[in-house]
């Protein structure tokens, strides 16, 4: 039997940061009302000149030098975002090119901010299936490039960057367990109201801005982040005792909290970034792992739930070894 496994992580994050005091310059808001209603302290925010595979290519990077791969290994890209450089050719193809790496396949899921736990499941069945022995998998967005920044309800709780992993084939798990799910019932909750066939000669990418009614937001999240880890333990008969790490979606620290209270795990077995990176939407999982891979907290052998959440609603869980 062949399972999958994490080979190697890294992030990208863009230069400049924004506090919440310089969010007071711009909008009717405080440092105070920001940290108490999301946890965020501050948050990196990508140049006018940069776009979204400049920050997967630079995460890439990482993530292959920590697995000790180059790219004549890599035999399949898949990235999640929801903010892509353009709407075709797919940024996993943009990437491949500036990486050097040709004729594997590369393709993008678009699944808001659970995008990274759609690729990284969906890797793994390539892994599993025996398609894929090296694979790039990545999230990352500039969703700053989609807020409308005199909106303070949404303005103060985004950021920018990238989370790389490569995926390799195991004779021990590794990934353990996916569960992926979505209810479309949902999608006027938060959304982007602009696309490819639907009113992009009337106001431009641009000229729009994320819709979002945060509190019924915030209501579906806590449920289903739940949900979603009480179902990955079951599926596996785990104990939350046994969970070394919760590397949960960081949109916002009273959604963390809510989520690790329901499973009665305390906050120290709770990977948090939500402070220094904002929402990152796709890229908040995979920054989250590396940052506690690289810090030491999560080692090999831990056994760690990621979960997401995200606009549509999607969702996902991905219960591994590392
Ligand atoms: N600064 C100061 N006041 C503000 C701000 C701000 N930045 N934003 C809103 N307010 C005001 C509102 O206008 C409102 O004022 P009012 O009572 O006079 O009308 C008051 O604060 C309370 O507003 P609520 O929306 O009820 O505040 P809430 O406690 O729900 O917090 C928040 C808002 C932070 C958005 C919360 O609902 C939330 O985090 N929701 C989930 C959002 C989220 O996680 N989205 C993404 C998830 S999925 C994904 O990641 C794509």
């Amino acid at each position: 039997m062949i399972y999958s496994k994490i080979a190697g992580t890294g992030r990208y994050l863009p230069e400049k940061i924004l506090t919440n005091a310089d969010l007071e310059k711009l909008v009717d808001t405080t440092d105070e009302w920001i940290r108490t209603r999301t946890g965020v302290e501050r948050r990196h925010v990508a140049s006018e000149d940069q776009t979204t595979s400049d920050l997967c290519v630079e995460a890439a990077k990482k993530a292959m030098e920590s697995a000790n791969v180059t790219a004549d290994d890599i035999d399949l890209i898949i990235v999640g975002t929801t903010s892509p450089d353009l709407i075709f050719p797919n940024i996993a193809t943009i990437i491949q090119d500036r990486m050097g790496i040709h004729g594997c396949p590369a393709f993008s899921i678009e699944a808001a901010c659970t995008g990274f736990i759609y690729a990284l499941s969906t890797a793994d069945k390539f892994v599993r299936a025996g398609e894929a022995k090296c694979a790039l998998i990545i999230g990352a967005e500039i969703i700053t490039k989609l807020i409308d920044w005199s909106d303070r309800s949404t303005c103060v709780l985004f950021g920018d960057g990238a989370g790389a992993v490569i995926v390799q084939p195991s004779d021990e798990p590794g990934i353990i367990s996916t569960h992926l799910g979505a209810d479309g019932q949902y999608r006027d909750l938060l959304y982007y109201p602009v696309g490819a066939s639907k009113d992009l000669a009337k106001a431009g990418l641009g000229d729009s801005r994320i819709i979002m009614k945060g509190n019924e937001v915030f209501k579906v999240a806590v449920r289903t982040l739940g949900n979603v880890a009480e179902q990955a333990l079951k599926a596996n008969n785990i104990d939350k005792d046994d969970l070394d790490w919760l590397v949960p979606h960081q949109a916002n620290l009273r959604i963390i909290q809510a989520t690790a209270k329901r499973l009665k795990l305390p906050m120290d077995k709770v990977i948090q970034t939500v402070q220094d990176h904002g929402n990152t939407s796709a890229a908040s999982v995979p920054m989250a792992l590396d940052v506690a891979v690289r810090d030491g907290r999560i080692q090999r052998g831990h056994l760690i739930l990621l979960e997401a959440f995200g606009g549509g609603f999607t969702w996902g869980s991905v219960l591994m070894r590392y």
